[in-house]
């Protein structure tokens, strides 16, 4: 009892410690990042994999001595990783062991419509779901999570989510750091909120969803990774339902972003600074190699998301290699060049939003694409009442590139494959985007309480 007592007096002083002045910890508390583990393939041939995801309700302690009720795959919270190859024969089968229906979507995997874990392929309580599909697409960081049409945020809110690694014979000939939790380090970044018990506390209004106290990186709150090599590789992912970040070393240091959401850039980008809007992903390397003994951070805004500890002894890493992938240029149709168009505005109202003035309605298809057909979409971002902000626009069974951004080139960091991108009031967007697979895909806003109010919308690809 007087443990449990202490520990809530522990975490309404983080709480306030969190919502008053980020950075105001001082180094030595905290918790150990947590690292996902790397889910065990059950099938020993090469060319196939064979996984069991289950998802159900669990007890995470956020907060020492304080359990909080949470939901997770084969875990209490969030779920493991999942590395696959290109090439190989996937199979996944998905138990649902939580007590209301879900969806398990691969976030970014190009795979068929009916493969693809959206709305309409809902597993009931009790019931287990088993896609296949071959990996048809190059290295990339990857990520899963529910998609059940008007209830995906809040089962993502209380973990539902974990990630996906593609590797192929370009990553594996890479010079990068790849040891998995040594100097490859997943991080999935997520705002939250508790309430006076130390569960966690979902809630939304008319204006938007609160910015999270409480910043939790693989499920750690006040997380410490300690550096042990020259240079680490993070794979950061924004698995936030609503939240942006833009990500800065504390010392100033650069972070050279090497990813984007679809895999490797062409050559690797030093930025003094990262912008992730939810569903976005990005793997940066960061260099420690003149920071030896001392403790660094990786912060975003005025907060803290991940304290690094840097060991005085560093085993040394290999420089960041200058090419990293060919993508080839994004080729802007020549003129003249006859290639379909569409044209995806964005309006807000409040806590929800709409795609061409329409709302989400699983009985309307919105859009028919041609199999392996170019097209250019562009995305606009008409504002609206109330909270008006910028829309992270995902689509579904491609990876795509940005053409421009308002009229203009795209930014190098926006010149990789992605899947998902912001488009801000004012702003408009267009993508180059074409679908190697058929079936039945979502476009939406990745803000889960947009996309759970109906902003989104479906295309058939045939
Ligand atoms: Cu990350 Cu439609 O999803
Ligand atoms: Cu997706
Ligand atoms: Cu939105």
């Amino acid at each position: 009892m007087n443990r449990k007592l202490a520990a809530l007096i522990m975490l309404s002083l983080a709480l306030l410690l969190a919502s008053a002045t980020a950075c105001a910890r001082t180094p030595g508390e905290g918790n150990p990042l947590r690292i996902p583990p790397l889910l065990e393939d059950l099938d020993p041939s090469p060319e196939a994999a064979e996984y069991v995801l289950q998802a159900a309700p669990g007890i995470t302690e956020f907060f020492t001595g304080v359990p909080a009720d949470t939901l997770g795959y084969n875990g209490s919270y969030l779920g493991p990783v999942l590395r696959l190859r290109q090439g190989e024969q996937v199979e996944i089968r998905v138990e649902n062991g939580l007590d209301f229906p879900t969806t398990v979507h691969w976030h970014g995997l190009v795979v068929d419509g009916d493969q693809d874990g959206g709305p309409h392929q809902v597993i009931r309580q009790g019931d287990s779901w088993t896609p296949r599909f071959q990996v048809d697409q190059p290295a990339a960081t990857l990520w899963y999570h529910p998609h059940m049409a008007g209830n995906t945020a809040w089962q993502v809110y209380y973990g539902l989510a974990g990630l996906i690694y593609i590797e192929d014979g370009v990553s594996d000939n890479l010079e990068l750091p790849r040891e998995y939790g040594v100097d490859d380090i997943p991080l999935v970044v997520q705002d939250r909120n508790f309430n006076r018990e130390g569960n966690l506390l979902y809630s939304t209004s008319m204006m938007g969803v609160p910015a999270g106290q409480v910043l939790l990186v693989n499920g750690t709150a006040s997380p410490h990774l300690e550096v042990v090599r020259e240079r680490l590789r993070l794979r950061i992912l924004n698995a936030s339902n609503s939240q942006n970040f833009r990500f800065r070393m504390s010392d100033k240091s650069p972070l050279v972003q090497v990813a984007s959401d679809g895999g490797f850039l062409e050559a690797p980008l030093s930025r003094s600074s990262l912008f992730l809007s939810p569903g976005e992903r990005a793997e940066v390397v960061l260099d420690f190699s003149k920071a030896r003994g001392r403790t660094l951070s990786l912060d975003s805004g005025n907060r803290k998301v991940l304290e690094f500890r840097v060991a005085r002894e560093l085993e040394s890493s290999p420089a960041v290699p200058d090419r990293l992938a060919t993508l080839g240029p994004v080729t802007p149709p020549e003129p003249g060049e006859d290639i379909p168009r569409r044209m995806f505005e964005l309006r807000s109202m409040g806590v929800s939003g709409t795609i061409n003035g329409r709302f989400f309605d699983m009985d309307r298809l919105d859009e028919e694409v041609r199999l392996g057909e170019k097209e250019i979409w562009t995305v606009r971002n008409l504002g609206g009442m109330m909270q008006a902000g910028g829309h992270p626009f995902h689509v579904h069974g491609t990876q795509f590139r940005v053409l421009s951004r308002s009229g203009k080139l795209p930014p190098p960091e926006e010149l990789g494959y992605k899947d998902t991108v912001h488009v801000d009031v004012g702003e408009e967007v267009e993508i180059l985007i074409r679908f190697t697979h058929e079936g039945v895909y979502m476009f939406h806003c990745h803000i889960l309480e947009h996309e759970d109010a109906g902003m989104m919308g479906q295309f058939r690809v045939e």
